[in-house]
């Protein structure tokens, strides 16, 4: 997820049982031209396995070469090429889900990209436009004559963003045809909707986003859930089952690696910032997990209208303590 899924967020779901870890979306040309800031974008912790690295552009040329640049690093355990995200400033330039309109595009970009990179080669799509458009089984049938190991299928149209229903009924169809893996994704927020997509569609694995924001956890409970564990409810915070020295303790983690990936960003390119540098891009960074994190709790609705009047790390611990004091009283009257 563009925005959320640094090396920080990564390793967070990774120690809470995530399988499989996507960078955030990053842009062929922008790696082709060596900005710093996209280079950024596919920064990793040493430590970190697997993660694939998420590419976006429209250009068969320019995304084989990136494609080939990000496989050099030696960092990533595969390259995925998003062909989804309705946000207008990619779309406009031909990209994301602009592809969705033309599989022969997919197909002659991910022949390129194979014919320059070993490392699995994957694609995340939806549906296609429109409800009255479904483009999926042209794309699929484009992948899989592109050589692509395996597609990631948000089971939404792109008319519809990231609301409404997921269509299992189509995500179901396209497994049935795929020849490749299929990994299911749109709307998994709990074990019931994990079991469903799985049991309905088919699928071989499938991906969470949104409800991983805040919630490291849900990889994990998952897993085990379908291990044969038993199913928590994983509403988040919401039902107040998370244990709140848990969620002090995720946030704390989650902070200090967000610190070191900047620190390790910044040595890479030859700066060490100052501790108050450090300190203003944790703050700026990390405003958009922490509610997340505190979702549901007592007195985060109040925090949430105050985001932006955290400005120190001591700001942040301090609405920490506070909003998880709040709910440690309301827990221990009920
Ligand atoms: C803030 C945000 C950023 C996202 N960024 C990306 C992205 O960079 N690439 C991508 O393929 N999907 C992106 N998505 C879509 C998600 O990966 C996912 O397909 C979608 O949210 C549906 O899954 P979910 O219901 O589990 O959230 C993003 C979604 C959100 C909310």
């Amino acid at each position: 997820m563009a925005g959320y899924t640094d090396a920080a967020m990564r390793r967070a779901c990774r120690c809470q049982g995530a399988a499989l870890c996507h960078t955030e979306m990053t842009n062929d040309l922008g790696l082709l031209r060596a900005d710093s800031k996209t280079w950024q974008l596919l920064e990793t912790f040493d430590d970190e396995a697997p993660c694939v690295a998420h590419l976006y552009g429209s250009n068969p040329d320019s995304l084989a070469e990136a494609a080939a640049r990000v496989a050099a690093t030696g960092r990533f355990a595969g390259i995925d090429l998003n062909a989804g995200c309705p946000v207008r400033k990619i779309t406009a330039c031909g990209a994301g889900a602009a592809l969705i309109h033309d599989p022969q595009r997919i197909h002659d970009i991910l022949s390129a990209m194979r014919k320059c990179v070993t490392l699995p080669l994957t694609i995340k799509t939806r549906l296609g436009p429109r409800p009255d458009a479904v483009m999926i089984f042209e794309i699929l049938a484009a992948a899989e004559s592109a050589g692509v190991d395996a597609l990631t299928l948000h089971a939404r149209f792109t008319s519809q963003g990231h609301g409404g229903l997921p269509d299992l009924n189509l995500l179901a169809e396209t497994k049935r045809r795929a020849r490749i893996p299929v990994i299911g994704n749109g709307g998994v927020r709990t074990v019931q909707d994990a079991r469903r997509m799985l049991a309905e569609t088919g699928v071989d694995a499938l991906m969470i986003a949104r409800a991983a924001l805040g919630n490291p956890w849900i990889f994990g409970e998952i897993s085990a859930a379908l291990a044969g564990g038993a199913a928590p409810d994983l509403a988040a915070n919401a039902d107040g089952h998370r244990d709140l020295g848990e969620i002090s303790a995720a946030i704390e983690s989650h902070m200090a690696d967000t610190r070191a990936l900047f620190e390790q960003t910044n040595t890479h390119q030859g700066v060490t910032p100052s501790a108050a540098e450090s300190d203003a891009h944790l703050v700026a960074v990390f405003r958009c997990h922490l509610f997340r994190y505190l979702r549901g709790l007592k007195g985060s609705s109040y925090l949430r209208g105050r985001l932006h009047m955290l400005n120190s790390l001591a700001d942040i611990r301090a609405a920490v303590a506070a909003c998880l004091e709040r709910e440690s009283e309301y827990r221990s009257r009920q």
